[in-house]
């Protein structure tokens, strides 16, 4: 909107007709037209009606592409802070995991080579008892060896993805819980253990892979043991469901809190707390056992309380039998 107004009265000498708002005195741009009219003093006066929303207007899609670029920047610098974090997390647990390792290698690698140094050192006064104790003591810690190796192997292959279960056999689980339970070293064990089997669930025949449900108990078992005071108390039950079976690890062990609970299937977890340096082990078990127990379609979970114990509920589908 436009006029051309006098200065003393103000009166319009021509305006743009019909579209002089009132606002048009208050907030126009006014330029005087001296150089036209020499004598009198007249304004060019000019109002934009919608000035502010035209500006926006006009700037709205910098606007928008601006916010947008703030947004995109402000997500990755977050995604950023995440990975950096958890890298940092993920390589605090290598090296406790690298430790881990080499100090579970190196006790039977140097019972090994005491055991052997002794019977170098045999001559033929030695009695055939102490030379047969010591070469079981290098076969039994070479075993050991092998086995820790052997479960490293696994789940460095569970990662590459190229690790399949074989579920050929049908297998009454709880006859394999209670094998598996029996052949534990539970006799080499420096604490009596008390274990009470409630082996409940009728007629349990599920395809599984034998050999990879019997390592799942004993890293369940070895963890109730492992994470218990001086008389471990663990109960391994079975119940059935409509669709499967539900097989139950209860310790009255150290227990968890809520937040380790969330982390304990993680790889390379274990508990970061001094008091239970003395345990070993690589923080693979519960990875291992989960993995396992999901590609045999079934679930785990965990509940537990500190210094009460923790309880390991696994389902199991009968899925299909044929
Ligand atoms: N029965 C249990 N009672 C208390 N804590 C447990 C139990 N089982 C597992 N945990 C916790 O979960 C962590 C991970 O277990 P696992 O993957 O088997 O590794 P590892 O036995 O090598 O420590 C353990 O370090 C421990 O802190
Ligand atoms: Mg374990």
């Amino acid at each position: 909107e436009f006029a051309i107004i006098e200065c003393g009265n103000r009166s319009p000498l021509y305006k743009k007709e019909g579209t002089i708002s009132d606002k048009f005195p208050m907030s126009c741009h006014t330029t005087g037209l001296s150089c036209i009219w020499q004598t009198h003093c007249y304004n060019l006066e000019v109002y934009f009606p919608d000035k502010q929303k035209f500006i926006i207007l006009k700037l709205l899609s910098w606007l928008i592409i601006s916010v947008i670029f703030l947004l995109i920047v402000i997500i990755s610098f977050a995604y950023i802070v995440k990975v950096i974090v958890k890298q940092k997390k993920l390589s605090e647990m290598k090296n406790d995991f690298i430790n881990n390792m080499t100090h579970e290698f190196k006790t039977p690698i140097s019972t090994i080579s005491m055991a052997s140094e002794v019977l170098l050192k045999a001559d033929e006064k030695t009695s055939q008892e102490r030379l047969k104790k010591y070469s079981q003591v290098i076969f039994d810690e070479n075993n050991r060896l092998k086995l820790q190796v052997e479960r490293v192997l696994e789940i460095a292959q569970m990662d590459k993805h190229d690790f399949k279960i074989d579920k050929k056999d049908q297998e009454n689980v709880n006859d394999i819980i209670r094998k598996t339970v029996d052949n534990l070293c539970m006799e080499h064990c420096q604490r009596p253990v008390d274990i009470i089997y409630k082996l409940n669930a009728e007629n349990p025949v599920i395809k599984i892979d034998r050999l990879h449900f019997k390592n799942v108990i004993n890293n369940l078992i070895d963890n109730a043991y492992k994470y218990s005071g001086d008389k471990p108390k663990i109960e391994i039950s079975t119940h059935n469901t409509p669709e499967g079976v539900i097989i139950t690890v209860h310790d009255n062990g150290i227990g968890m809190s809520t937040e380790t609970q969330k982390q304990i299937f993680n790889k390379f977890y274990r508990l970061p707390t001094g008091n239970i340096h003395n345990v070993k082990g690589f923080g693979l078990g519960l990875y291992y056992v989960k993995n396992i127990i999901e590609q045999h379609d079934g679930s785990i979970k965990v509940s537990s309380e500190l210094n009460r114990g923790s309880r390991f509920d696994i389902y199991l589908p009968f899925g299909n039998t044929n």
